[in-house]
């Protein structure tokens, strides 16, 4: 009715209280208005109506569900009056229409507060007063009002959309990233992975680790939002670095229930920041001071949260000097301290091992991945020494990656509670994991020793297929305590060889980092939705939309996609192809051009609205490799990174050569 938790499981209370007022054929849903809200809802239509329902079951009949609604079949509505039960709204409007005629019909559905010492008319009654609701309904039953008002948001998204249009020479890739994409990143930014019909209830409100994350979709749109987001998020921050899991957005604290000790999670705020920065420009944010914990007067500036968070780690190592995992890293599935045998536990929350021998590699890549912005960030701040520290701790974990996280073809994906490895060619099942193969590389691991290319060519041979990128192979073909809840899921489905989509764009950034443009886009275009329209049969889900996985090749239903929308997909995909696949990439020196698109496309465009300043981007293809050359305003210039436009210039011309 009001409360989407107590409405999906308190029946025996809701099935009561339900109350509605039908005026004017305007309907007002006002339960609970009686006592403690001071809000309500209606539901209006333009055209005189001929009946109405407002309770469910006389609406949609006995034993009938939405699919066959009595009163439809019947042509007629009983102007139903919801006394408890289940309040709908429906109204009765009779239409002709001539062959090729056209009419247009508004129904408005609204939210309404009135002040809380003038919630009833007359005073001394229980009914809804609807003065100041009363010219809302008129104003938006009026055509001219509702065109200017689609009008208005039209204009908002043109205007959120302008800040990245790309035209290459593939219409997938333009209707995603022109629009689809990017909608979806807002709407990730929103939710996180809370309130949907995949997970529904708000138990679950925003992941720390998912919602910074989104940013690196979401933050050219409305950079005044993501820096509000970064600020709650990293007063969620513990005193020790680490973080709550998750926090709830209306009362911006952290999930008790859920708690700490994901170890990866800290390291995400600084990839964040990092983000933010490289967009903005805006360095104050780093001073602000924000509480541990949200207790007041723990406050320091964000940036000594950012040191906290890389310190988190250094406490943290493991008998193979990697971090140690606590109770998961970014894959929440593999649970190396859980040993959980007892139906019904969470594997997230359960801890049946002190948590002093199980390590991960993919949180060794994300700490120098982390820990390289970092020492950028310490630099500009003139913090030399934190920058030199950050270094060479980040030198010091590169090489005990190389020692004791490489298995000869790829990267190792942990060590377990027993300190034997997962993710090796020593494993029965479970040999190769993407996390360790896209991220190790994408933070710059191995580029430099052969490491990088062997391990992109393993996963083009043990885990591509023509869906997307496997998560590991092989499946796991029965439960491992020691593995956790990863070895749960039947073969093939989420983090147990699922396609998870979400880090498929992890190994298209590092097909760039090796320089292979055709491969990266390859793998961009086989979960590019709409591309892969042609088999919806099989696919099975919104053509426009990312889902979190496609059924991996060991799944009977390989192929078909689930969990849409909510995912950190859709900012990772966004990222991978404008910022790495494009190569338009904010820096914190400035905006970099730095295309790896395949050898076949002779060129694309791009405008880009980049701190205040448009860059209209022309890319040329000459050669085949990936050797830029740029002109700006028409004058060559030797960097990749354009360089700050005059004061006061609006607009800039960018022209890139391809050799
Ligand atoms: C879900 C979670 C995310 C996690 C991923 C892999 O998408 O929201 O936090 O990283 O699964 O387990
Ligand atoms: C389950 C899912 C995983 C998700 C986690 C947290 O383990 O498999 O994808 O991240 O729940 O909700």
């Amino acid at each position: 009715m009001w409360d989407a938790n107590d409405d999906a499981t308190n029946f025996q209370r809701n099935f009561s209280i339900g109350e509605v007022e039908i005026e004017d054929g305007v309907i007002y849903h006002k339960t609970e208005y009686r006592e403690r809200r001071n809000h309500f809802a209606y539901f209006a239509c333009s055209r005189k109506t001929e009946g109405f329902d407002t309770q469910r079951e006389a609406f949609v009949g006995p034993y009938r569900g939405w699919e066959k609604p009595l009163a439809v079949e019947r042509g007629k509505l009983s102007n139903s009056v919801a006394h408890g039960w289940a309040p709908i709204g429906a109204h009765h409007v009779e239409l002709q229409l001539g062959p090729d005629e056209t009419q247009e019909v508004i129904f408005l559905l609204g939210y309404h507060e009135n002040p809380q010492e003038q919630k009833f008319d007359p005073p001394a009654s229980q009914t809804v007063n609807k003065k100041t609701v009363k010219p809302v309904i008129a104003k938006y039953l009026n055509f001219a009002d509702v065109d200017a008002a689609f009008e208005k948001l039209r204009q908002y998204w043109d205007g959120l959309l302008a800040v990245c249009q790309v035209e290459t020479p593939d219409v997938h890739t333009n209707r995603m990233v022109n629009i689809w994409n990017a909608y979806q990143c807002m709407a990730t930014f929103n939710m996180s992975r809370s309130a949907s019909f995949y997970e529904s209830g708000i138990g679950r409100g925003l992941g720390f680790r998912d919602s910074n994350q989104d940013l690196l979709g979401f933050v050219q749109m409305v950079p005044a939002r993501a820096r509000e987001r970064i600020l709650d998020l990293a007063a969620t921050q513990l005193p020790s670095g680490g973080a709550y899991h998750q926090y709830q957005p209306l009362t911006k604290r952290g999930n008790n229930d859920v708690g700490s000790n994901f170890n990866d999670d800290p390291h995400w705020l600084i990839v964040g920041v990092a983000a933010y920065l490289k967009e903005t420009g805006d360095w104050s944010i780093l001073d602000e001071p924000v509480p541990y914990d949200n207790a007041p007067g723990s406050e320091q500036p964000l940036y000594e949260h950012l040191q906290r968070s890389f310190q988190y780690t250094l406490d943290r190592l493991g008998p193979h000097g990697l971090p140690l995992i606590g109770r998961a890293d970014w894959n929440d599935c593999l649970n190396l301290n859980c040993f959980s045998d007892t139906p019904g536990q969470s594997f997230q929350t359960t801890t049946n091992k002190d948590g002093k021998v199980a390590e991960s590699v993919f949180i060794a890549a994300l700490f120098v991945l982390a820990g390289r912005e970092l020492a950028e960030i310490a630099l500009r701040r003139g913090r030399t020494d934190e920058a030199q520290r950050d270094l060479a701790e980040v030198a010091r974990m590169e090489d005990t990656v190389r020692e004791q996280g490489w298995d000869g073809e790829w990267f190792l994906r942990a060590y377990d509670d027993f300190g034997r490895k997962v993710g090796s060619k020593e494993c029965a099942e479970g040999k190769i994991f993407i996390e360790t193969q896209g991220f190790c590389v994408l933070a710059g691991i191995g580029l430099d020793d052969g490491r990088a290319h062997a391990a992109m060519e393993s996963v083009a041979k043990h885990l591509a297929t023509e869906h997307g990128i496997i998560l590991q192979q092989p499946a796991y073909s029965r439960y491992y305590l020691e593995l956790g809840e990863i070895s749960s899921y039947p073969p093939g489905y989420k983090e147990n060889a699922g396609i998870f989509c979400h880090n498929n764009p992890w190994v298209m950034i590092a097909e760039t980092q090796v320089g292979n443009g055709d491969r990266a886009y390859d793998y961009y275009a086989r979960i590019n939705p709409s591309a892969r329209e042609p088999i919806s049969e099989l696919h099975r889900c919104e053509p426009y939309v990312y889902a979190q996985m496609i059924a991996g090749r060991d799944a009977p239903t390989h192929g078909e996609a689930k969990n849409s929308w909510l995912t950190g997909t859709a900012a990772w995909n966004y990222y991978a192809v404008t910022q790495w696949i494009l190569g338009i990439r904010p820096t914190f020196e400035g905006l970099e051009i730095r295309p790896v698109v395949p050898k076949g496309w002779r060129g694309f465009k791009a405008t880009r609205l980049f701190r205040g300043v448009t860059y209209n981007i022309a890319v040329t293809r000459e050669g085949e490799g990936n050797q830029v050359a740029l002109k700006v305003d028409g004058e060559p210039w030797e960097s990749t990174v354009v360089p700050a436009p005059v004061e006061g210039q609006r607009e800039v011309a960018v022209e890139v050569t391809l050799k």
